[in-house]
């Protein structure tokens, strides 16, 4: 049973819902008359990317890049893997890069500087669902920030542990029994 694995849920999916709402009114308004792409990283954005994308009330094209720092580590190995680039150009449109989180902010700066160096979008954003300021190596400005959360194991809505727990509909603080078994 997942429940047994949360010590405590960080954010419901009410809570979810509102802040995703808010941040779509927000992107809508900037970005009304230009042409916007949707840059998600997989795999861990892929729920907050389909969520935002259908409260953005814009013409919008949305694509998937595959990053991994973390593989099935709890702390992140600091070098990214690019597993999956872009689909199509982004060249000379409005990109946003769309996060599940950023904790040290090394994938968002390998990320940013692959975008700008082969693919030459007119400008680049970022929007993260969750800010987690406390482990943060390389600080590049968010845009649009869903929630700041606390240096915790935060797992549920595309966030995963050894990947599972992606489908959990709320975020949630794994329980330390979980990641580092007993004694306990
Ligand atoms: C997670 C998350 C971010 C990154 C943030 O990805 O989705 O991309 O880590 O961490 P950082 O700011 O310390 O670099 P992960 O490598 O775990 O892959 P996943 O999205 O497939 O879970």
């Amino acid at each position: 049973m997942w429940r047994d694995a949360i010590q405590q849920v960080l954010i419901s999916e009410a809570e979810l819902h509102r802040r995703i709402q808010a941040l779509g009114r927000m992107i809508t308004a900037d970005y009304r008359g230009s042409e916007l792409v949707f840059v998600a990283v997989l795999k861990g954005a892929l729920m907050f990317s389909a969520d935002l994308a259908r409260a953005v009330d814009l013409p919008l094209t949305i694509d998937y890049v595959a990053l991994s720092s973390y593989g099935d580590r709890q702390v992140s190995s600091g070098r990214v893997h690019l597993l999956k680039d872009l689909s199509e150009t982004i060249a000379n449109k409005h990109a946003l890069i769309i996060e599940d989180i950023v904790d040290t902010g090394i994938s968002l700066q390998y990320l940013w500087n692959h975008l700008m160096s082969h693919h030459h979008p007119a400008d680049l954003n970022v929007c993260a669902l969750l800010n987690k300021r406390a482990r943060r190596r390389v600080d590049l400005p968010i845009k649009y920030a869903g929630f700041e959360v606390p240096d915790a194991f935060v797992v549920g809505y595309g966030l995963d542990f050894q990947q599972r727990y992606r489908n959990l509909p709320f975020i949630g603080i794994l329980h330390p029994e979980v990641f580092a078994p007993g004694p306990w």
